[in-house]
């Protein structure tokens, strides 16, 4: 299975954005757009980078009725993006839906990625606020379930959570992990990180890296210290 490292790129501009792929000369990581770039860029900054050689996983974090989500994948795979993803919240319907929007004429389309239960959702938000009883774990495990039923590809997920959805989901079944941290680096806002090389341990598919690459003086020696770590080689 493709084993890759993503750069999120979370830039607020298309300006801001390129001139920081410029610093990668030959080089074409696979990068995310999320939503905050995409808001201000639109579809143009995905057309630009994508026309720079680089890969793309466009995070949208889609969730609405089946119909609308449907639409929407359609536009998105038309973009040419290489990955994507949706709440898995929406249930299995709209997966399904989204899915379809998304399979081309040509039978190919982009991997599809759920979101399980956000990593900044607590045991306590999840019981009272969104009134779903039990286990923040046992949820993960059972979206990531419906997931795979509705046909996806893989789940976003913390690397703690990389573990269960393996077993929930078996070994096929993509794993998108941030969180990741050099063992040297700082953590800043997230609050359960890990190192590339403990990610490839644990049995991550993809490790998604903004700011230990996007901040470091450095971002090309960053990425492929990154690279190595996490594929155990240099090369990209
Ligand atoms: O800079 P940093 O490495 O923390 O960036 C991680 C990226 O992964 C950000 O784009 C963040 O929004 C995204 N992400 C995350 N945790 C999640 C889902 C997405 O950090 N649970």
């Amino acid at each position: 299975m493709a084993k890759d490292v993503i750069i999120a790129c979370d830039f607020p501009s298309m300006e801001a954005t390129l001139e920081f792929l410029d610093r990668f000369g030959d080089t074409k990581p696979y990068v995310k757009i999320g939503m905050e770039l995409f808001y201000a860029a639109g579809p143009e900054i995905v057309k630009e980078i994508k026309k720079r050689g680089h890969k793309i996983f466009l995070d949208l974090k889609l969730c609405d009725i089946p119909n609308t989500v449907k639409s929407a994948m359609s536009v998105l795979s038309q973009l040419d993006v290489d990955m994507t993803n949706l709440h898995a919240f929406g249930g299995h319907k709209m997966m399904e839906a989204a899915i379809e929007g998304l399979t081309r004429p040509d039978g190919t389309r982009p991997l599809l990625i759920a979101v399980t239960m956000l990593t900044s959702t607590s045991k306590e938000l999840m019981n009272e606020d969104l009134l779903i009883p039990g286990e923040v774990d046992a949820v993960v495990a059972s979206y990531a379930k419906n997931a795979q039923m509705s046909g996806l590809d893989g789940v976003v997920c913390s690397p703690r959570e990389a573990a269960i959805v393996k077993i929930a989901c078996g070994d096929k079944f993509v794993t998108v992990t941030p969180g990741i941290r050099f063992a040297d680096s700082a953590a800043d806002d997230q609050v359960r990180v890990m190192t590339p090389a403990k990610a490839r341990e644990i049995g991550s598919d993809y490790i998604v890296v903004g700011r230990p690459i996007t901040k470091a003086e450095d971002p090309l020696a960053a990425y492929e210290r990154c690279c190595r770590e996490f594929l155990g080689t240099a090369e990209l």
